[in-house]
């Protein structure tokens, strides 16, 4: 099924969480065709679990710690998010990975800790402008879908997300051509790895995904779906990005 998931980043506080689920829940009743997700920040996962429990919109996490419970302060562990009734923890986003220098090691432990509690993975990979330019963009990327999924068999729980740093939140669109080639050669690394049960593993697209060029990006041989951030905000956009056959 074609997933529309929105990272919701540092974004929204409980109250204008729940604000945005007024109006976003009754637009996408009765649409059963496709997977739709929101990963807003900790604080407000409980309230939209709550919130969401009669609807199919699936709630997710944006990170996640690699041990259960212990001496971490300030970090949250995938057996609390569990038990928070979540479906989906993002894992590997750029941001964490610059800001917060998460290595593919650390990223490995993290889908490893997330799948032990069963919750589904959006593993997000994606090369810097740095990286494009001096054309490492497939090594780069073969590292990160190697190292990351290093030792993890449970493909049925995986979601991979090509992000190419250079276009989150810039504005800065990949072209097709760079979206086809990018994720046929993410399809192809992951059946090295899961041989054709990699084709049960979606891959999403993300970066400056918006109502403009959603359409022409569903359309892209190999694109599942979409990560959304800065578009997925307003309830109206993302409901349009959801839509997007209803405007070519
Ligand atoms: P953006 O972010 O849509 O604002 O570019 C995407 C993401 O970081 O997942």
């Amino acid at each position: 099924m074609k997933f529309f998931m929105a990272n919701w980043k540092m974004h929204k506080t409980v109250q204008e969480a729940l604000e945005f689920l007024k109006d976003f829940i009754p637009s996408v009743q009765g649409i059963s065709d496709r997977e739709i997700g929101i990963a807003p920040a900790f604080v407000c996962i409980d309230s939209m679990s709550k919130a969401l429990r009669d609807t199919d919109i699936k709630v997710g996490a944006q990170n996640v710690f690699y041990e259960n419970k212990g001496a971490y302060t300030g970090e949250v562990s995938p057996v609390m998010l569990k038990d928070l009734n979540i479906d989906y923890v993002i894992i590997g986003h750029s941001e964490r990975r610059k800001y917060f220098h998460e290595t593919d090691e650390i990223i490995n432990l993290k889908i490893k800790a997330t799948m032990s509690e069963n919750l589904n993975v959006i593993f997000c990979i994606g090369e810097t402008l740095e990286e494009r330019e001096s054309e490492k963009t497939f090594d780069v990327l073969k590292k990160q879908i190697e190292k990351g999924l290093e030792n993890i068999e449970k493909y049925d729980s995986l979601v991979l997300a090509y992000e190419p740093v250079w276009a989150i939140g810039t504005g800065k669109v990949a072209s097709e051509l760079q979206i086809e080639e990018a994720h046929a050669f993410i399809k192809n690394r992951l059946k090295d790895i899961y041989s054709d049960k990699a084709d049960r593993i979606r891959i999403l697209y993300g970066g400056s995904v918006s109502p403009e060029n959603i359409h022409s990006i569903m359309n892209i041989a190999n694109v599942d779906g979409v990560l959304v951030g800065g578009a997925s905000l307003d309830p109206e956009k993302f409901l349009k990005i959801i839509k997007y056959e209803e405007r070519k």
